[in-house]
């Protein structure tokens, strides 16, 4: 089964202009969200973010049917840093897809934030993603005409921000992960780290609840992976809620916390304080 592609809707069309109300530079980059509040916790604050509770997915094709997800039950708090690990096919992309609102679970339930998105319409939930998830993928998904400021903007032109203030919020971004020096530089002209370093800026410059990464290391070589996996710790210590998905147990052991998947089910999820290496 080769990776799922992520649906094209999580990068959409770019809507009109108008002049919302939007998070000011401070609240993007001096996160507001206090790390390691817990003593000796993982960096959660105890205050759920992430909470599936028997949550089924079944693909159909005709009279065939797929049970990618057999009842996942698990809850992650703000500010956890979590890797999900299994093997190919255990069902890890079809959780991202749900995690991320880019699919509705068949049956469970999945509050986001307090709030229950798992019967949400298609409308509602591309408003979800746009503000309250960002994405990183495997294959970066950078659009390859644009130059890196423009990919990284995408998603606040999508939310309305003005011109001014997303082109701004998106050098920022680029700067916080170690690219200020290559704002105009087309993904063409950057390396694989670099180019998934743009897709990382991309992901935090709507300040997004979550961070939501599938393989995000897959095509990185050792080094650039290292430094992928290093922003991720970064922004975890900043305060950020990120999850993790690989199959790699040397990517998911930077984690604070470990899931384990294996056939649609969660087989191992220690609480927080029992699953600290
Ligand atoms: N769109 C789909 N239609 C049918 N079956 C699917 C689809 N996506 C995934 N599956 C099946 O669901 C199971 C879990 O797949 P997936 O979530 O991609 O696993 P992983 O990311 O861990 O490799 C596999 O058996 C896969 O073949
Ligand atoms: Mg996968």
């Amino acid at each position: 089964m080769p990776e799922a592609e992520p649906p094209t809707h999580v990068f959409p069309v770019l809507p009109h202009e108008s002049s919302p109300a939007s998070p000011s530079l401070d609240e993007v980059f001096e996160h507001s969200r206090t790390p390691d509040s817990v003593p000796g916790g993982t960096g959660g604050r105890g205050r759920p973010i992430i909470e599936l509770a028997d949550v089924r997915k079944v693909y159909s094709a005709g009279s065939l049917s797929v049970e990618a997800l057999r009842g996942v039950t698990l809850s992650i708090d703000e500010g956890e840093f979590v890797a999900i690990i299994g093997p190919s096919g255990s069902g890890k992309s079809t959780l991202m897809h749900i995690l991320g609102c880019l699919d509705t679970p068949s049956s469970g339930s999945f509050h986001l934030s307090g709030e229950d998105v798992s019967h949400m319409s298609e409308t509602e939930l591309a408003h979800i993603r746009n503000q309250r998830i960002g994405f990183v993928f495997q294959g970066f998904h950078l659009l390859s005409t644009m130059s890196a400021w423009r990919n990284v903007e995408l998603p606040l032109a999508y939310a309305a921000v003005p011109r001014a203030e997303r082109r701004e919020r998106a050098i920022a971004a680029l700067r916080r992960v170690g690219l200020g020096e290559r704002v105009e530089h087309r993904p063409g002209e950057l390396s694989g780290g670099q180019q998934q370093r743009v897709a990382v800026a991309r992901a935090l410059v709507t300040d997004p609840d979550v961070v939501l990464a599938d393989e995000p290391t897959g095509n990185l070589d050792t080094t650039s992976t290292e430094e992928i996996l290093g922003l991720f710790s970064d922004l975890h210590r900043a305060g950020r809620t990120v999850v993790l998905i690989t199959h790699e147990p040397e990517v998911a052991a930077v984690a604070s916390r470990i899931i384990r998947v294996r056939d649609g089910q969660v087989t191992e999820a220690p609480p927080r304080e029992l699953s600290r290496a």
